[in-house]
């Protein structure tokens, strides 16, 4: 069998690296890097720490507006696509990568398998609530990592194809903890950012909250960005934030106060695991770092009206907020009464991309 595989941004690279292991055992993998996110710390960091294989299509398409991004994938796919002809092809996630690869795919009448299938913020105005929910509904292949992910397709009225794999985050994080806490225990962490940040200040295990920012709904509202650092600055532990490249720009260019908090490039998957086990709290837009913070149990404060993964908030191992300034400082030193409450296993036993594997291998059987 031959599968093209699609991805293009940080956290599929993430889900690229247990999948590729598996499948690539005994089938063949072609793997196309749209080229979405392209800075060292954003991509390569990923292929080498994670022993992701080297693309074989590297597509170079880099940032723009969505049309325009979207736009250049979809042509450059089809190209391959058709070139290829391959037994099927596989999106992971809901960036504009997943949706030009399932586009294009489906338009050729290619069986599309979609990874991380199901997931609803129902907040029609994010760019990857569209993305997964166009994904989804042009996929052969279903994979979901929860039971809240085959509900939310069932009534959209999509069961066929469907299958609850569990989530391969769940993979990522059981492969890769291993390897991050030999690399980075003993104050090991400390001294890696010590010797990239110079400035950094003394962070102490569980003694510092864990911050990540790039959600456009965040980031495009210059007040709310503002209002998202003023309650960072305010809070009574130090921040570190590893700043996505999109809000680095925005804070340089609007000059905005990070006083108290420290910003540093974006880090690998290994440091990234290590700091969020490491951390009091995290605080964040991200929808990947809340399951991790959630599967490290670390408390977990969500910068957003909604969440797809709404098993976190179960016990308050996480927590929405709203974006201003007194409920960010109320919710981030909450007391923290979910350290005491067993967590049970909604994101699945951490086999997911073997499951994925077969039910990709019995769609042609
Ligand atoms: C994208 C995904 C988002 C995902 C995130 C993961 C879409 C619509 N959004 O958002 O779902 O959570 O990736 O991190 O697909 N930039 C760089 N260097 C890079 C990459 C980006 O400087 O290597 C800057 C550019 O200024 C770019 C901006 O970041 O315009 C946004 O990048 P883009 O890939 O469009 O969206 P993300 O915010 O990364
Ligand atoms: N991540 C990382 N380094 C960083 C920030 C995040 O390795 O500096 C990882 C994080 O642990 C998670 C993934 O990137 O696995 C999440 O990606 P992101 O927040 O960019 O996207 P989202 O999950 O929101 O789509």
């Amino acid at each position: 069998m031959k599968l093209i595989t699609i991805v293009g941004a940080r956290p599929q690279f993430i889900k690229a690296a247990p999948f590729s292991d598996v499948f690539r055992k005994q089938h063949h993998e072609i793997m196309i890097h749209t080229g979405q996110h392209y800075d060292q710390n954003m991509s390569d960091i990923f292929f080498q720490e994670l022993s992701i294989p080297k693309p074989d299509y590297y597509l170079g398409v880099g940032s723009g507006s969505h049309g325009l991004q979207t736009g250049r994938m979809l042509e450059k796919i089809e190209q391959i696509l058709l070139k290829e002809k391959p037994d099927g092809v596989l999106v992971y996630g809901d960036t504009n990568s997943t949706l030009a690869g399932a586009l294009a795919a489906s338009k050729l009448h290619i069986p599309v398998f979609h990874v991380e299938s199901g997931l609803r913020s129902y907040n029609k105005r994010m760019p990857e609530e569209q993305n997964r929910v166009l994904t989804d509904h042009l996929s052969d292949l279903l994979l979901c990592p929860t039971k809240t992910a085959v509900e939310n397709l069932k009534k959209e009225g999509i069961t066929d194809g469907v299958l609850l794999t569990g989530d391969i985050m769940v993979d990522a994080v059981n492969r890769f903890m291993n390897i991050s806490n030999k690399r980075y225990s003993n104050s090991k962490w400390l001294e890696t950012l010590k010797a990239e940040n110079p400035h950094i200040p003394l962070l102490k295990e569980k003694e510092y909250y864990l911050a990540t920012i790039h959600r456009a709904e965040n980031t495009d509202d210059l007040m709310k960005l503002q209002t998202i650092f003023t309650a960072l600055e305010r809070l009574d532990k130090p921040v570190l934030i590893p700043l996505h490249p999109r809000t680095q720009k925005l804070v340089e260019k609007f000059n905005i106060s990070f006083r108290n908090v420290t910003i540093i490039q974006p880090v690998g998957y290994l440091l990234m695991l290590y700091l969020t086990k490491n951390a009091y709290m995290v605080v964040t837009d991200s929808g990947g770092l809340q399951k991790e913070a959630y599967l490290l149990k670390t408390p977990c404060t969500t910068l957003r009206d909604q969440t797809e993964w709404i098993e976190t908030l179960e016990n308050g191992w996480n927590c929405l907020c709203p974006i201003n300034v007194h409920s960010i400082m109320e919710k981030a030193s909450r007391k923290l009464d979910c350290l005491n409450h067993a967590q049970p296993q909604v994101f699945g036993d951490g086999n997911a991309a073997q499951r994925i594997c077969q039910a990709i291998v019995n769609n042609f059987a």
